[in-house]
């Protein structure tokens, strides 16, 4: 899903990353932030390439090799963005440090929002969601690969178990605060 923004003329980080595991709401929030800052918005997910699209529907954990040239597109975007201009919050897991590290080498800067969520929440979200090649299967590999945000990286945590508008708005006050 991609989406034109209007620039901001916000002095933050030219990109924000909403990151999380599946189900903790990334496209959901990350959409309405987009929105609320007036920035142009993307899913990482809509980036990867179809091998990569066909292996997560067959229940396949990626490894680091398929999602180098995902992680690629995605900087790629948010270069094309910042050329022109304009200001980007995308949704992307980033489980990893190293994909954060190589997705901060986009442009102007990446702030990474991690939206933090139980894990029993988590399930409860994904077995209710219909139409989405992520499965609930798939919640055990992603907690186990997820690697902590480390205090020199660019990042905020925040709780994403409220109400959508909430959480949303928590994400805005994190990103004025930088
Ligand atoms: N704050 C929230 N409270 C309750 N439900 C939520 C909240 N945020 C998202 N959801 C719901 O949880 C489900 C997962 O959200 P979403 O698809 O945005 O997650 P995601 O992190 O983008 O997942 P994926 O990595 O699989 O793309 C959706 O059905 C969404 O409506
Ligand atoms: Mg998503």
């Amino acid at each position: 899903m991609l989406q034109e923004g209007v620039d901001d003329a916000s002095p933050t980080d030219r990109h924000i990353c909403v990151m999380g595991v599946s189900g903790s709401g990334k496209t959901t929030i990350a959409t309405r932030l987009a929105e609320q800052l007036g920035r142009t918005f993307c899913d990482a997910d809509d980036l990867h390439p179809q091998s990569n699209i066909d292996k997560m529907a067959a229940g396949t954990p990626l490894t680091d090799d398929d999602r180098r040239p995902w992680l690629d597109a995605v900087v790629a975007w948010c270069d094309d963005q910042a050329a022109a201009g304009r200001s980007t919050v995308f949704a992307c897991s980033a489980l990893k440090r190293s994909y954060r590290d190589h997705l901060a080498t986009a442009s102007g800067g990446v702030l990474f929002v991690e939206l933090a969520v139980p894990e029993d929440e988590l399930r409860r979200r994904l077995e209710s969601r219909t139409g989405h090649y992520m499965k609930v299967a798939m919640l055990a590999s992603q907690l186990s690969t997820y690697e902590d945000l480390q205090p020199d990286e660019n990042a905020v945590t925040i709780d994403a178990t409220a109400e959508i508008e909430k959480t949303v708005s928590a994400a805005v006050d994190a990103a004025a605060r930088r």
